[in-house]
């Protein structure tokens, strides 16, 4: 009976308590730079994630594409190298999972409360279990902001897109956009957007303005209209059987963190995004055109075709809810006002 407790506090207990101490480690790749509402919402997810778990997990960050490039960053996830990850859902096609491409047709979603109740609700939770037999399993929709045309001609007229050669994500959506407009579309990964858009080897391409600015991609690229044709929406996902492997009080910890670094990074995505506008204005090098109404009514009449176009792909019913969450919302802001 001695010899078993002397057993129990000198060998199996330091195992029990080295076992219990040791540290849960989750890399956190993603491609955009730490100094956008992304970088700094992963950033305050590892503040929480940490103090919340009180040391058990560790968070690393591994922001501007140093582990891996779009498409390899849900490989990665895939196969457990990293454990999180932050792509744009236009960024879903190629594993399969065409549905999220919703959020691409152009002018769908007037405004971020539409987005966030497409997100929030029914529709989003749909979407991510269509991740499920991906082996990913999603936590949190993250917000950006609107996505405006950039190039080195001005894109003002819809002629003004004839020939041009524009980058997109990895969204046949996307790329279907530009081929409406008349342009040539050119799936290429975030990390090598600056230097094409420097060597030429593309005219332009679109995105948010907090991303144009950190990736100084204003610097050279003459022209920019907000335009406002499309919302880039991040999905924060996991590896599923890291997920649902961790100790459920962990597992709580880490939700609870999700959901207020959620909220910080809803918080600050729009005055990011005007911020992000104004140091481009200052900066001088890229001339801005904002769309008049007018004639954003004249592109979205233009570009309706690639929503009938993706039906088959995506939808109609899905197509069909999530007009019927931003009507809602329509209707809501009309009687508030
Ligand atoms: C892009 O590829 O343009 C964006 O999705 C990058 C990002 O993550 O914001």
């Amino acid at each position: 009976m001695r010899l078993l407790r002397l057993l129990c506090v000198f060998v199996l207990l330091p195992f029990a308590a080295a076992a219990h101490a040791q540290v849960i480690t989750i890399k956190f790749s993603h491609v955009v730079a730490a100094d956008t509402p992304k970088g700094k919402a992963a950033e305050r997810f590892k503040q929480l994630a940490e103090a919340a778990t009180k040391g058990r997990v560790k968070v690393e960050l591994y922001p501007n594409s140093q582990l891996y490039r779009d498409g390899d960053e849900l490989e990665a996830l895939q196969r457990g190298a990293v454990q999180m990850v932050a792509p744009s859902v236009s960024k879903f096609g190629p594993l399969g999972v065409r549905d999220f491409e919703v959020f691409d047709l152009p002018y769908l979603l007037p405004d971020v409360e539409s987005v966030h109740r497409v997100t929030d609700g029914d529709i989003g939770q749909k979407l991510f279990a269509k991740l499920d037999a991906k082996g990913i399993k999603g936590l949190a929709y993250w917000d950006n902001g609107f996505k405006q045309y950039s190039a080195n001609r001005p894109l003002r007229k819809l002629a003004d897109f004839r020939g041009m050669k524009l980058r997109v994500q990895s969204s046949k959506v996307l790329a279907a956009s530009v081929r409406q407009l008349g342009g040539v579309p050119q799936v290429m990964a975030f990390s090598e957007v600056y230097t094409a858009l420097q060597q030429g080897v593309v005219d332009g391409g679109e995105n948010s303005v907090s991303n144009i600015y950190t990736q100084k991609m204003h610097e050279v690229q003459k022209h920019l209209t907000i335009s406002d044709h499309g919302y880039l929406t991040y999905a924060v996902i996991v590896n599923r059987k890291f997920w649902e492997g961790l100790p459920a009080d962990i597992r709580s910890a880490l939700e609870g963190a999700m959901k207020d670094a959620t909220r910080y990074e809803r918080a600050i995505a729009a005055k990011d995004n005007a911020d992000a506008l104004a140091l481009v204005r200052q900066a001088g090098t890229t001339e801005v055109y904002v769309l008049p109404e007018a004639e954003r009514a004249e592109w979205k009449k233009a570009l309706l075709p690639v929503q009938q176009e993706f039906e088959p792909v995506i939808g109609r019913e899905l197509i069909q809810s999530v007009q019927a969450v931003a009507a809602q919302v329509q209707a809501e802001r009309r009687k508030r006002q």
